[in-house]
């Protein structure tokens, strides 16, 4: 989740475009970057680490051009370094892109062929020798685009300048965000609102498959394909930049909440193959012969990390028929492990910061175990120290309470079990199309669960005041009501408790009175009729039924005291949907008692002690 900035005008741009990145930079900030025409020449100071090591670059060397591009980056492809910076050139030609190129492998083969040479790892750099190939045969910079983007595949918010084109830079769209505005003699090109709210309150939004050349005072948008004039009407925002930044919602963490369906797509992007029957390997970080080789999974992570590989666990035994087991890295070391070769340890962080899962990671690598990191930011420590790397694509995730982040991993840990399963020949190719087709259709899902958010707000004012929460859920809910549980008590400071189901009568049922909440996380999957009897049994110590069931269950309509209706999905992939309610509860509950929902107290986002 990059930063793309882009200005023509009569102003000089550099001052322009930096400040519009500081506006971005929640969106991420390994390294940054500006493109700036200037005398016919094209200036592009990059730096990376923070954006104060790019300002650094323009203070020593000021920039008086009128037309340029920006970008802060957030890597995906390519680790964080000066030249994996953008702007990427090639020839005359200057581009950012925030979004994943996910043909990108083939076209740099294709490229090289011709006798191209990259500087770069990113797919991004793709883009720039494209459209330069076109327009070293006389083609304008626009038809260059276009043409270059009829053979990209995958998800961009792209801008390009040319050093012979010095009037106009040219943005296309495609599953990324890409807002433009326009004032006097001038035009802006962003990822994102805050960075045009202090020149612009008049935007004008693309959608996805169109593209736009901004000259000074004017856009002209077409269809990227057909070249089609669009005629759109702009739109006024109102917004404080804060509010912007958090795209109008009160809280950065309900703002990622509601951006779980684009991690998911994001995180999956590229990596099923066409057929939809496997997951492609070179994204995986997992070699075919270690794969294959497998004997036993051993997931290490703190958190709600932890709680995706509890889920991770039931998917890699069910899908790849290998014994799978979920430590906590906290405890890990203090045992004397027994690691084996053949022992694949996958080591599961948003940060890839965390000191436990880290020291944990190392322990077991000490020990000779094959070690895979599934982290969401690129190059962090748990990247760096393990054997292969399965980014998660989420983004910057900001609130201190983890959301998008988790749902991102069950994403990349269901594509882990698959390509387990079908290396090792115990996933058949028709099993495998199935849940894959399914982990398809999980952002829309997800899309359609989001729509109780009014539901849970009504939950959490009816129980406001409760004292203690007990979460319950068997199998793969189990793990999602641990997460729920967490959620609640980490920003609403409530106890809450997560338990399975099925241990409730070795002791905890002992807690139920009238005063407890109970939620029970009950999808319509194997393990319900064992459920819907612990719900009768809490329910018969009158605890306050909370359901979370699957559209259309009649049965439990009949005996919880609330129910929240989420879609119907393939079992193995119910957490998707289940935990969404139980997010936005939690929220609701500490938004209405008023506690810092984003940096709750005594909590870091990355917990970096042991
Ligand atoms: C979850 O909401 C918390 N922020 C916390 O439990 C977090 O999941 C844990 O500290 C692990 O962090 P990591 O995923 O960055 O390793």
């Amino acid at each position: 989740m990059c930063g793309i900035v882009g200005y023509v005008g009569s102003r000089p741009c550099a001052p322009i475009l930096f400040d519009g990145l500081v506006r971005l930079e929640y969106r991420g900030y390994d390294s940054a970057g500006l493109a700036v025409i200037e005398g016919g020449q094209l200036r592009v100071p990059r730096a990376v680490g923070k954006l104060s090591n790019l300002r650094r670059l323009l203070d020593a060397e000021p920039l008086v051009g009128a037309t340029g591009i920006g970008h802060t980056r957030w890597a995906t492809h390519g680790r964080p370094s000066e030249q994996n910076a953008h702007p990427h050139v090639a020839g005359p030609i200057a581009v950012v892109h925030n979004g994943i190129i996910e043909n990108h492998l083939a076209l740099r083969r294709e490229l090289v062929a011709q006798g191209v040479t990259f500087s770069s790892e990113t797919d991004t750099e793709i883009v720039a020798h494209l459209v330069h190939a076109a327009v070293k045969k006389g083609t304008d910079l626009a038809t260059a685009l276009r043409q270059a983007l009829a053979r990209v595949e995958g998800a961009y918010a792209v801008a390009v300048v040319s050093r012979d084109e010095p009037d106009r830079l040219v943005v296309a769209k495609n599953a990324s965000p890409l807002v433009l505005g326009r004032a006097e003699g001038e035009a802006f090109a962003a990822s994102d609102i805050p960075a045009l709210l202090s020149h612009t309150r008049e935007m004008l939004f693309l959608e996805d498959g169109e593209m736009a050349v901004l000259r000074a005072g004017a856009i002209d948008i077409t269809r990227i394909a057909s070249g089609e004039k669009v005629e759109r009407k702009p739109r006024r925002i109102d917004w404080s930049p804060m509010q912007a930044e958090k795209g109008g919602y009160k809280h950065f963490m309900l703002k990622e909440i509601h951006e779980q369906p684009r991690a998911i797509e994001d995180t999956l992007r590229g990596r099923i193959d066409r057929e939809g029957a496997d997951v492609v390997e070179d994204e995986i970080g997992l070699s075919a012969a270690v794969a294959a080789g497998v004997q036993r999974v051993l997931l290490l992570a703190c958190g709600t990390s932890h709680h995706a590989t509890i889920v991770g666990r039931y998917l890699v035994e069910r899908l790849a028929g290998v014994p799978a087991v979920t430590e906590l890295a906290s405890e890990f070391r203090y045992r004397e492990p027994v690691v084996k070769p053949g022992d694949l340890v996958v080591a599961v962080s948003q940060s890839g910061e965390t000191a436990d899962t880290l020291a944990a990671l190392k322990e077991a690598k000490a020990r000779g175990a094959h070690v895979l990191a599934l982290v969401n930011v690129i190059d962090s420590a748990i990247a760096r120290t393990a054997d292969g790397r399965l980014y998660t694509h989420a983004g910057p995730e900001i609130g201190v309470a983890s959301t998008k982040c988790f749902t991102a991993q069950l994403a990349a840990l269901t594509l882990l079990a698959v390509y387990i399963g079908r290396r090792r020949g115990t996933l058949d190719a028709a099993r495998a199309s199935k849940i894959l087709a399914a982990l398809l259709e999980i952002p829309s899902r997800m899309r359609e669960t989001l729509a109780v958010d009014k539901d849970t707000q009504a939950l959490a004012k009816k129980f406001l005041d409760a004292r203690d929460f007990l979460y319950l859920g068997r199998g793969l809910s189990f793990a999602v009501a641990l997460e729920g549980a967490l959620k609640l008590k980490e920003i609403s400071y409530v106890h809450a408790e997560g338990y399975a189901a099925g241990e409730m009568k070795h002791g905890p049922i002992a807690l139920i009175d009238n005063h407890m909440p109970v939620v029970v996380v009950m999808p319509r999957d194997s393990t319900y009729e064992k459920i819907l009897s612990n719900l009768q049994e809490a329910k018969a110590r009158e605890g306050r039924i909370i359901a979370i069931a699957t559209h259309g269950d009649e049965e439990v309509r009949h005996l919880a005291g609330d129910v929240i209706e989420v879609p119907a999905v393939e079992e193995e992939l119910t957490p998707f949907a289940t935990i969404v309610p139980l997010q936005l509860l939690a929220y609701h509950v500490a938004d209405m008692k008023g506690t810092d929902v984003d940096q709750p107290r005594n909590l870091a986002k990355t917990v970096t002690v042991e």
